[in-house]
């Protein structure tokens, strides 16, 4: 099949919350449960995005302040729109965290490691920010397995383009694993290290529900459905409807994986 040259693009907010951070906010709860860092605490984001776990944090965790790093300036703009003053936002990334050493107590990341080039080189920074003592945790999506709505699709699209597994998210982020990322932050030279699994439902009222997120063309499986022609895509579509579990009254129930890791820097 022809299609466009695909790339990881974070630019426009309102597609991203569409396709994946209206999962990524049911997770956050999860997570920060499973972290009960006590209230009082300062708290960063790195990758914060549209602000999904900031906006779980400052719910939640009765923080004494709350940052987020982010590289893109179209998804900081929707942060900013939704949590306003009560978190203070910077552009940086998590390989260069614009924030002194040792000015948080709990630095988290979520959905971004994976993305990140030298994911060693951003736990360092991270460890750097919180200093020793600090909590450093994140989590992931499950793509080789559990995460459903994108293992359907890549499934299906690999089926039909065989060259496309390069691009399948369970085979170009092999950190997404829980025994990688326990080495990762085990290789940094952090202590206590914990990983466990946070699933959550992803109910679909109809087919349509599931496919319209990809067709923002945002994020590695959106980018690739948008960059055949509308005869191609169609044919993509239709192959993944006939591989979905679609109820008696058309809607779809999936579930969504993420490894969340913690642990602490050595005093
Ligand atoms: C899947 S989104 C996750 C956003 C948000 N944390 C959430 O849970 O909804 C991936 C995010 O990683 C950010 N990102 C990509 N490379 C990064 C880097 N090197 N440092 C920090 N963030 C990065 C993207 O801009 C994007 O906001």
């Amino acid at each position: 099949m022809e299609r466009k040259p695909v790339s990881d693009t974070w630019e426009r907010g309102s597609p991203y919350e569409q396709y994946v951070g209206r999962w990524s906010r049911q997770v956050a709860p999860r997570f920060l449960a499973w972290l009960d860092v006590p209230p009082g605490r300062r708290w960063l984001d790195v990758g914060c995005g549209t602000g999904a776990l900031c906006a779980a944090i400052v719910d939640r965790c009765a923080p004494s302040s709350v940052a987020g790093v982010e590289p893109s300036k179209g998804f900081l703009e929707t942060a900013r729109r939704n949590l306003g003053e009560r978190v203070a936002f910077h552009v940086g990334s998590a390989t260069a965290i614009p924030l002194g050493d040792a000015s948080a107590d709990a630095v988290v990341s979520a959905l971004v490691l994976n993305f990140v080039e030298d994911a060693r080189a951003a736990l360092a920074e991270m460890a750097r920010v919180a200093g020793a003592g600090g909590t450093i945790a994140a989590y992931v999506w499950d793509y080789a397995d559990r995460m459903d709505l994108m293992r359907k699709f890549w499934d299906a699209a690999v089926e039909l383009d065989p060259g496309a597994v390069r691009l399948d998210e369970g085979v170009r982020f092999p950190l997404c694993r829980p025994e990688a990322l326990r080495s990762l932050f085990a290789g940094a030279g952090l202590g206590e290290v914990d990983v466990t699994a946070i699933d959550i439902p992803t109910r679909f009222t109809s087919f349509d529900d599931y496919w319209q997120p990809f067709l923002g063309g945002q994020g590695p499986a959106p980018a690739y459905a948008m960059s055949f022609d509308e005869t191609a895509r169609t044919r993509l579509r239709e192959h993944i409807r006939e591989r979905m579990p679609v109820e008696a009254n058309g809607s779809i129930a999936l579930t969504a994986r993420a490894w969340a890791v913690r642990a602490s820097v050595a005093e």
